[in-house]
């Protein structure tokens, strides 16, 4: 089986992007700890981090993936184009958020994501990863079985 994940724009700063909103873990490390996690588990977790909107959409529509878990950072509040692109390719997803974004300013209240996401975990920081991976490896497990 296999998972991809999907961060967003500006995502590649994280460990000196606004550590108290985003933490001080950089994402390779982040994401070496998933694919760990996920690999101990016999699935492959697929990684793409971009800052172009167009490279998401294309990956999306690329990935043989059976579910995925995405944050689509600020594309999160404006981008109907990687909704439709998850919606297209009917692969079911998580939503995940560093920070609390409902504690944050309104413009990043509204998500483009949540009403289709199979769920949402936000404002607990990297570990929020973890939690959507263990929530991923079960769904596309019981769905294998
Ligand atoms: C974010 C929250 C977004 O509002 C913001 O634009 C990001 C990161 C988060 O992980 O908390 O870039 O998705």
């Amino acid at each position: 089986a296999k998972i991809l994940l999907v961060n967003g724009p500006n995502l590649n700063l994280l460990g000196r992007r606004e550590p108290g909103h985003y933490g001080t873990q950089n994402l390779a490390t982040i994401v070496s700890e998933l694919q760990s996690a996920a690999s101990a588990a016999g699935v492959v977790l697929e990684h793409i981090q971009s800052n172009a909107e167009h490279e998401i959409i294309d990956a999306i529509h690329a990935t043989d993936a059976q579910f995925i878990i995405i944050n689509p950072a600020a594309f999160t509040h404006t981008s109907v184009a990687i909704r439709d692109a998850i919606l297209g390719v009917a692969i079911p997803f998580i939503e995940v958020h560093l920070s609390n974004v409902h504690a944050r300013e309104p413009f990043r209240h509204h998500s483009y994501f949540s009403d289709k996401a199979l769920g949402v975990i936000c404002g607990l920081g990297a570990q929020g990863y973890q939690f959507a991976l263990q929530a991923a490896l079960k769904h596309v497990q019981d769905n294998n079985a």
